[in-house]
């Protein structure tokens, strides 16, 4: 059975979809710790409801970023996971944490990348005034929020939308891509080909997609 660690700095609404569809999809892969750069992380206490192991790393009680990254590692390899699920974890992670679990690290951002890395995407999509927008899950690698890119969803932008209208458009999209990518992973259907992912077809033979257009 595969293991799984989620990271997350804050509501952990993703962290909630994956937990959900893996009780409900009753995965052959385990949840083994959420663990949180911030004790106030309010997910902490759905995954700590829901009986799985939780443990905080407090960022701001280490001085530089190649300290916190040792402390999150150690933390993280003692539950020996197959896969680390960066779901909402907002922190810039050097190179040598990125490559110590390059294969095995999958991050989910709201943007159709390579579109609008970076923070406040919903605002940059609106700034541009693209016409649709979305979520990516991808493996991470050292360059942020770039990576070889596993599922997609995009949604409309609508004439009046606000931040919080596309910001919650999305977040939906969000909760049906990033579970589905995970359960792939732990089901071995990823493929890394240089900087494409290929997806292996399921074991019933029912074909899937990696992308949702919810318009
Ligand atoms: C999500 O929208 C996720 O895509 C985004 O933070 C939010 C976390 O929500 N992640 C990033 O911006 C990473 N660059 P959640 O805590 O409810 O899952």
């Amino acid at each position: 059975m595969r293991s799984i660690v989620i990271l997350i700095s804050g509501r952990g609404s993703n962290m909630e979809a994956i937990v959900r569809a893996a009780l409900a999809e009753r995965w052959s892969a385990r949840i083994v710790a959420v663990i949180s750069n911030r004790a106030d992380a309010s997910g902490l206490e759905f995954a700590a409801g829901h009986g799985i192991p939780t443990a905080v790393i407090p960022s701001k009680d280490y001085p530089t970023r190649d300290q916190f990254d040792a402390a999150l590692r150690e933390k993280i390899d003692g539950y020996a996971p197959d896969l680390v699920v960066l779901a909402g974890f907002m922190r810039i992670l050097t190179t040598p944490f990125v490559d110590h679990y390059r294969g095995r690290m999958l991050n989910i951002h709201p943007s159709l990348l390579p579109s609008f890395p970076g923070l406040a995407t919903h605002r940059q999509a609106l700034a541009a005034g693209v016409k649709l927008h979305g979520a990516t899950v991808h493996f991470v690698t050292p360059d942020l929020d770039h990576g070889p890119i596993v599922a997609q969803a995009c949604v409309p932008v609508l004439e009046d939308d606000s931040e919080e209208d596309l910001a919650a458009r999305v977040l939906e999209q969000e909760h049906v891509i990033y579970p589905r990518a995970v359960r792939w992973f732990t089901e071995g259907r990823l493929a890394l080909e240089g900087a494409r992912v290929r997806l292996a077809p399921a074991a019933t033979g029912v074909p899937e997609v990696a992308s949702v257009i919810a318009i």
